[in-house]
């Protein structure tokens, strides 16, 4: 095997001048090297297993901590810490779950993250708890939490996506309750209603308790040019971008609407409205609005309404600055007139994962 390494193996921190040759008979260079070459493989969760290995067994130990963070970085967004410090968030997650989880029940967390909703559902009185997590790293760090925190005996966590789980094996029983927050700024991007799909078909009672229940995704249209240039170019000093087009979105990305200059073009319209105790939705639709302006539309803005429980909602709209969620802009090729009070239609759709929204005289495009 002829290896090189890209990183210094000595120091572990700071780059090396070029590919240093690598002694395959050494397991620590060895290991280095196949980790770098998982990260430039985008493997990340290999890539963390062998700077892992190699800190392992490495003597002079507490080396390779930097290029186990780099995986670790790759594996783990930053948004996980704006979230757990979104005490709106947990407040409503923490009153929701006092409230419908009780003793002798048995609940179900998909998608642990650090295990805040577990460690709520045991604290609340659940006879047992078995959460689970898609990302290795993330669910380790979850186990360690719940242990600290003195709820190991009736916490488990399972490091698996919800999809994965199987009764029998990960969970006793179906369970009494699910509570989950597996939700992106336009709701439906991290696969929750999959998930709830599965469970409700696999993993939950007849009547088992859903937290939360629902939620509504609203959709704005908004003049902003500032908007439309995060996702369209034309003319750059003399020369055609136009072909740079193929590469815009077409769907939402996230971004935080008061960071740019906008106008609201229209109100706010629901677009879709789901309960998760249903399996069936409607998948597209036309949404008629009235604007309240004369002007262009260079996006949709686009977030949620959730009913956590009874009396406890939380929104990302972007009258909320507190959330640690954004907003989804979805950018118009090519913008829209509004005209003051000349009704416009419009189609949104969803394809369970990613919502799209577009002219209702241009024609749908996929699902
Ligand atoms: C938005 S975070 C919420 C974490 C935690 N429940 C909380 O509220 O603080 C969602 C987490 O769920 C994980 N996840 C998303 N969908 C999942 C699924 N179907 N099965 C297991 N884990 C999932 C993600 O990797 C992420 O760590």
């Amino acid at each position: 095997m002829n290896l090189t390494a890209t990183e210094s193996t000595t120091v572990g921190l700071l780059p090396a001048a070029g590919p240093a040759p690598v002694d395959p008979l050494d397991p620590i260079e060895t290991l280095l090297a196949l980790g770098e070459e998982a990260m430039a493989q985008r493997q990340y969760e290999r890539a963390y297993d062998l700077f892992s290995s190699a800190a392992r067994i490495d003597a002079r130990g507490g080396r390779f901590r930097r290029q186990i963070n780099r995986a670790v970085r790759a594996l783990v967004p930053r948004w996980h810490f704006w979230m757990m410090n979104d005490s709106e968030r947990n407040q409503a997650y923490s009153r929701a779950i006092q409230q419908v989880v009780g003793e002798g029940q048995l609940v179900l967390d998909i998608g642990t993250g650090a295990g805040l909703l577990a460690l709520l559902a045991a604290r609340a009185g659940a006879e047992q708890v078995v959460t689970c997590e898609g990302v290795d790293v993330v669910a380790t760090a979850a186990r360690d939490i719940i242990g600290r925190n003195g709820y190991a005996d009736r916490v488990t966590v399972v490091p698996s996506l919800s999809t994965d789980l199987r009764v029998g094996v990960d969970l006793p029983r179906r369970a009494d309750v699910l509570v989950t927050e597996i939700f992106d700024c336009a709701l439906l991007g991290e696969f929750a209603l999959p998930a709830f799909r599965h469970a409700r078909r696999e993993l939950l009672t007849a009547d088992a308790t859903i937290l939360p229940r629902g939620g509504r995704i609203f959709a704005q249209l908004v003049e902003s040019p500032q908007l439309h240039c995060l996702n369209h170019v034309g003319e750059v000093e003399g020369f055609d971008f136009s072909p740079f087009a193929s590469l815009t979105s077409m769907e939402y990305f996230s971004t935080i609407l008061t960071n740019y200059r906008y106008r609201a073009l229209t109100e706010p319209v629901e677009i879709f409205r789901f309960d998760f105790s249903e399996d069936q939705y409607p998948a597209a639709h036309t949404v008629e609005v009235v604007p309240r302006e004369n002007g262009i539309a260079h996006a949709v803005a686009l977030w949620f309404e959730l009913d956590v429980a009874d009396g406890v909602t939380l929104s990302n709209s972007p009258t909320d600055e507190t959330s640690h969620w954004k907003q989804g802009v979805q950018t118009l090729a090519a913008p829209w007139r509004t005209e003051k009070g000349v009704p416009l239609r419009f189609w949104a759709a969803h394809d369970d994962v990613r919502v799209l929204v577009g002219r209702a005289d241009e024609g749908r495009v996929g699902g």
